[in-house]
């Protein structure tokens, strides 16, 4: 993708799975580069609530502020605080980071670009830096095994803590770089050596997994019986947890309870299923996307349940996750 815009991902498929009506409320979680909004404003007379955490993206919506007046509203704001006056007929999340993140190398979001390494969505807090240069050595192994899910994370998170002895790692290119070397280059691999290090940091600076937790739990409390959960995710960990939590809500009083009729109330499937299977991008979209090879598509039809308790974070790297929480 060029530094021109964002392409949507699975577009279409997101939109048919909202089944966007007249007269109704949507929720977008994740304006980016507003490309899922444009489209429910397009396709149908219909009132949009968008969010994005970054005050770039917020910046770049003021156009379609203006030129939906009455029919859109933008607001900084992370989607674990979603929220909305009255209860909305679809939700829908397209995870992760944008096109514009990507190729504004000064966000450190890539090591295609040498920049300070930041990756903090909102412009605020500790960054990628503080990460790689605070964290102990085991702490950076376990973020890396399982928020990277890379077999060499020892060996990177050894070589992390050999570099810094020398001096502060601060920048994009030498820290790719040093992870490169660390692992002796990977030839003939479709990504970057440090590709997997890469997500495993942005997703702790930014506390990915926990806002997902908790923005499904809010999607929950705002959608009406009838309303559609829509999720577009781009690595397995977050598409496991978002299968996990609309597969547990579904099964309720179905398969995975059949032998405990006298379930209490709050028990009830908050959740329908019409499609149990994830719905991956054509081969014609991977083609002109790349960016769309990993995505994966559920959704989930809201019953007349009330919301189950909410959502646990996963604490999948506790050793890192802990002594994050300290530096915080
Ligand atoms: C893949 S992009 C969305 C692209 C958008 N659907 C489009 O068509 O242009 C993901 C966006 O979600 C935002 N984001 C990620 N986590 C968020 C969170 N917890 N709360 C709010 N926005 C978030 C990122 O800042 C980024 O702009």
């Amino acid at each position: 993708m060029s530094n021109s815009g964002h392409a949507p991902v699975l577009l279409a498929e997101a939109m048919e799975a909202l089944a966007l009506k007249p007269g109704g409320t949507y929720i977008d979680a994740t304006f980016g580069g507003g490309g899922y909004s444009r489209e429910m404003l397009g396709r149908a007379d219909c009132q949009v609530i968008a969010f994005d955490r970054d005050p770039d993206a917020i910046a770049r919506g003021a156009a379609l502020s203006e030129s939906a007046k009455g029919k859109f509203t933008l607001q900084q704001a992370r989607f674990g605080d979603l929220a909305a006056p009255d209860l909305v007929d679809g939700v829908v999340f397209d995870l992760g980071v944008s096109s514009f993140q990507l190729d504004e190398g000064h966000r450190g979001f890539s090591f295609q670009a040498d920049a300070d390494l930041d990756m903090r969505m909102e412009k605020e807090g500790l960054s990628a830096a503080d990460a790689v240069n605070r964290l102990s050595e085991t702490a950076l192994a376990d973020l890396i095994y399982h928020y990277g899910e890379d077999d060499e994370s020892r060996r990177i998170a050894r070589a992390i803590v050999q570099a810094r002895a020398a001096a502060p790692i601060t920048r994009t290119l030498h820290f790719a770089k040093l992870v490169e070397d660390s692992v002796g280059g990977r030839k003939g691999a479709r990504t970057h050596p440090a590709t997997k290090t890469f997500q495993a940091l942005r997703m702790l600076v930014n506390d990915e997994l926990g806002e997902l937790a908790r923005g499904l739990s809010a999607a929950e409390r705002v959608l009406k019986p009838g309303g559609r959960l829509v999720v577009v995710s781009f690595h397995s960990l977050e598409d496991r947890m978002v299968k996990q939590f609309i597969t547990a809500r579904a099964d309720a009083n179905g398969r995975g309870s059949r032998f405990m009729p006298d379930l209490p109330p709050e028990r009830a499937p908050s959740f329908t299923l019409e499609r149990r299977r994830a719905t991956a991008p054509s081969d014609d979209e991977t083609l002109v996307n790349p960016r769309a090879r990993s995505a994966s598509l559920r959704w989930a039809v809201r019953t007349d349940a009330p919301a189950w308790d909410d959502l646990d974070p996963p604490e999948l790297a506790p050793k890192a996750e802990a002594e994050w929480q300290k530096l915080n």
